[in-house]
């Protein structure tokens, strides 16, 4: 008992300080938990009773203080604004990401002399500046406050924090340039600048990011590791002093406003795995010392507007995964490099004027995903190894100059989603192999010169959203097949030699958007199954030999906003929808005989505009129909009950919304279309 007493009264007057400051630490932290609502109270449930030390989130020092707050991923709802720091001296974690905290960072933040980790980061709507005397935290290792909504500017006083590691404000609305002397965080490893709106020049001082001021660490562990400054609004060129940052893994300058040329000081970086420049407007050449970043895994500099060529030795160091030079002027040869490139997992190197023989300027890439190459100058055949990248899913080649037939051993690559051959001068048939492509969405083979028939094969890529197979010279039926294709969005065949009727297949592709047929040989009727179409908005079916009447089904086109049917045979009166109604001649013209409310179109006429019991009759005239109408209407109104014998169900040729069409071949010779009204109608439609 004696001794329990003793002892008591030892701690009491040891840290007599220390108690009454964990008393006011516990009131501290329990009117902060009362501020929060109600769920958040909940989670805290464990802190009552005057033991913080024990509560969840919270650790002690060995005298018994608070040191430790970590509440991240706790679903905490409120504001610090209760939160007074000033009763934790000895706080040197605190860390609340990911929580739903908002409102100003606490000002007395900055006296926390003694805390080394801040993490606010993934709250979201933290609003408000960075205190201006953060600096003050000279104990900071990791300063992390991304992914917020603070503004204002990074304060100049970061540069104080001479043992920060870590510094992340990526993903606010800070604005204004960097501190001059950004070089001065002698110790920063991962630099997370992006997603704000810093603007002006990227401080040279940042070269600096490297300097061995600590003798007692390696040179390893103290420069730059990972520097990510996109998506931003800096100006001006890339600091050649970056070239000193010989540690750096990871640099991203992505969609900035950089100017100037690539800096040939970038190949000293011989640790980067990651540059990422692309859409900036960086000019001049690639710099050849590229050409020593052996561990290079990942190079974009794509949307600038370099000039010259790809480093040949690219990739060279056998780790290149993902290039993207797409979007410049580079000219000359593919990277040689690039050959054998086992690791190749992207390419995107469309939009320039690269020119070489493309059949021998790629190897087989295992790991290949996506490559595009379109919009160069590449010619030479399509080497039959494409289809051994097992894994390629993407294989854009459009508009370039190759030539020769499209391997059937493409079809091997079974992963393909997109295929995109347009533009270029390939011939010979298309492989009926292609229809094990099953997972293609687009199918691009339009502006060859490729021959032969549709293959039917076509009918099973279920998966396709488009196809363009225009401008060719193809010939033969549209396989009926193609009406399997039932995903398809856009379907373009025109610009070709394709005969026979439009299967009615076609209208099992309820998706279809766009449908051109054009500039065919096609003949026939318009299926009328294809006025059951919902979304169809475009349609041209110009410049072929398509003869009758415009399906009546069509009335109910309603999507429809583009229509072109010129250059036919067809007659009889236009849907009185929108897109026919709307559309100008020229959409219209050059066939047999079309009438209705269109510019430029004869109205198809009301005959006998006097009711009679059978209801009124509308006779369409045909281009040559005055000598019709110069005969007396109850004459014409009874040669027309006669052709049509009483209007005999064998003589509709459809039903419109409000009434029947009849064809009639007059005695006179002529085949007219007429609407026959139902008698309710009359009103609205004698005048
Ligand atoms: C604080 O607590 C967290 C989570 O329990 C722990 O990871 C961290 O090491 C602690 N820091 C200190 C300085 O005690
Ligand atoms: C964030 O916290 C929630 C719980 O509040 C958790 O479900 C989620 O996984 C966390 N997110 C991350 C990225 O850790
Ligand atoms: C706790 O300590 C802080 C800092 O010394 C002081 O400002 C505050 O008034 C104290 N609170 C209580 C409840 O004693
Ligand atoms: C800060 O917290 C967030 C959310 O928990 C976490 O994703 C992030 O890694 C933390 N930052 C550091 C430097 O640990
Ligand atoms: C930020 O605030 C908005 C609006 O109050 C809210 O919808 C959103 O969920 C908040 N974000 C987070 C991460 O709590
Ligand atoms: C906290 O820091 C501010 C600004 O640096 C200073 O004015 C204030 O006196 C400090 N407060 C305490 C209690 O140390
Ligand atoms: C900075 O880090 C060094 C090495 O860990 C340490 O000796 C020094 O005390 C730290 N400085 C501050 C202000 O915490
Ligand atoms: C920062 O945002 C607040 C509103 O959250 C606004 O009042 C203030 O003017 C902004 N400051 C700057 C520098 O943009
Ligand atoms: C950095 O710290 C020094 C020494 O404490 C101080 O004189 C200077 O004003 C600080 N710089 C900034 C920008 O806060
Ligand atoms: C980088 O490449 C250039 C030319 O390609 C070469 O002269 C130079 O020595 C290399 N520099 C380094 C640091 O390897
Ligand atoms: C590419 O690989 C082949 C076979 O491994 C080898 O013979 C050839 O020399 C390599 N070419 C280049 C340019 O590295
Ligand atoms: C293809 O991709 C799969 C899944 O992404 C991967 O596991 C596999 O290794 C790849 N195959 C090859 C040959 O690279």
């Amino acid at each position: 008992m004696f001794f329990l007493l003793l002892l008591q009264s030892f701690l009491v007057s040891t840290s007599a300080s220390s108690t009454t400051s964990l008393l006011n630490q516990t009131e501290t932290l329990l009117k902060w938990k009362a501020s929060l609502d109600d769920q958040s109270q909940s989670f805290l449930s464990s802190w009552v009773g005057n033991n913080p030390c024990n509560w969840v989130g919270i650790a002690c020092d060995r005298v018994g203080s608070v040191s430790n707050i970590s509440l991240s991923n706790f679903g905490l709802k409120g504001t610090l604004d209760n939160l007074n720091f000033l009763a934790f001296p000895n706080l040197i974690h605190f860390d609340v990401g990911n929580n739903s905290l908002y409102g100003d960072i606490p000002s007395d933040i900055v006296n926390m002399s003694k805390l080394t980790f801040f993490n606010l980061s993934a709250n979201g709507n933290f609003s408000g500046n960075i205190p201006k005397d953060i600096g003050r935290l000279s104990s900071l290792t990791v300063l992390d406050i991304a992914w917020s909504q603070l503004n204002g500017s990074l304060p100049v006083s970061v540069v104080n924090l001479s043992n920060l590691s870590y510094l992340a404000v990526a993903g606010n609305n800070l604005s204004g340039s960097l501190p001059q002397e950004i070089g001065m965080m002698s110790s920063v490893i991962i630099l997370f600048l992006h997603l704000n709106s810093f603007t002006g020049p990227i401080p040279a001082s940042i070269g600096n990011l490297s300097n061995c001021q600590h003798l007692f660490l390696s040179e390893n562990e103290l420069s730059v590791i990972i520097l990510f400054l996109h998506l931003n609004s800096f100006t001006g060129p890339i600091p050649a002093s970056i070239g000193n940052l010989s540690n750096c893994q990871h640099l991203s300058l992505f969609e900035n406003e950089l100017s100037g040329s690539i800096p040939s000081e970038i190949g000293r970086l011989s640790s980067l795995i990651e540059l990422i420049l692309d859409n900036n407007q960086l000019s001049g050449p690639i710099p050849v010392e590229m050409n020593n970043l052996t561990v290079l895994g990942s190079l974009q500099l794509g949307y600038n507007q370099l000039t010259g060529h790809v480093p040949d030795k690219i990739c060279h160091g056998g780790s290149l995964e993902y290039l993207a030079v797409n979007r410049n002027h580079l000219t000359g040869p593919i990277p040689r490099s690039l050959r054998n490139c086992t690791t190749l997992y992207r390419a995107r190197l469309e939009e320039n004027q690269l020119e070489e023989n493309i059949s021998e300027a790629f190897g087989i890439y295992l790991n290949l995903d996506f490559i595009d190459l379109s919009d160069n100058k590449l010619y030479g055949e399509l080497s039959p190894n494409w289809g051994l990248c097992q894994n390629l899913t993407n294989l854009q080649i459009s508009n370039n100059k190759v030539s020769g037939r499209i391997p059937p051993e493409l079809a091997q690559a079974t992963q393909l989603t997109r295929l995109d051959l347009s533009l270029n001068q390939l011939s010979g048939e298309i492989p009926k192999e292609i229809g094990k492509l099953t997972t293609l969405a687009y199918l691009l083979l339009n502006d060859n010169q490729l021959f032969g028939r549709i293959p039917p094969e076509i009918g099973n890529l279920v998966n396709l959203q488009q196809l363009s197979l225009a401008k060719n010279k193809l010939v033969g039926p549209i396989p009926e097949q193609l009406g399997n294709c039932f995903r398809l969005l856009h379907l373009n065949l025109s610009n070709n030699l394709i005969e026979e009727s439009i299967p009615s297949e076609i209208s099992k592709i309820f998706a279809l958007e766009s449908l051109d047929l054009s500039w065919n040989k096609l003949t026939g009727e318009i299926p009328q199954e294809l006025g059951g179409s919902r979304v169809l908005e475009m349609l041209n079916l110009s410049h072929n030999m398509l003869s009758g009447f415009i399906p009546p089904t069509f009335d109910e086109l309603k999507s429809l906003t583009y229509v072109n049917i010129s250059y036919n045979q067809l007659e009889g009166p236009i849907p009185p929808i929108k897109a026919f109604l709307l559309a100008p001649f020229d959409a219209l013209r050059d066939n047999k005989g079309l009438c209705g409310n269109a510019i430029g179109l004869l109205h198809c006429v009301s005959e006998g505009q006097k009711k009679s019991t059978s209801g009124l009759i509308k006779e369409c005239r045909l281009q040559d129909l005055f000598a019709i109408w110069g005969y007396d209407g109850k004459i014409l109104y009874e040669n027309i009950l006669e052709a049509t014998e009483q209007f005999n169900s064998n003589y509709c040729i459809g039903s419109r919304g409000y009434g029947n069409v009849y064809k009639a071949a007059l005695t006179t010779g002529r085949v007219v279309a007429m609407k026959k009204l139902n008698p309710s109608d009359d009103n609205q439609s004698s005048n």
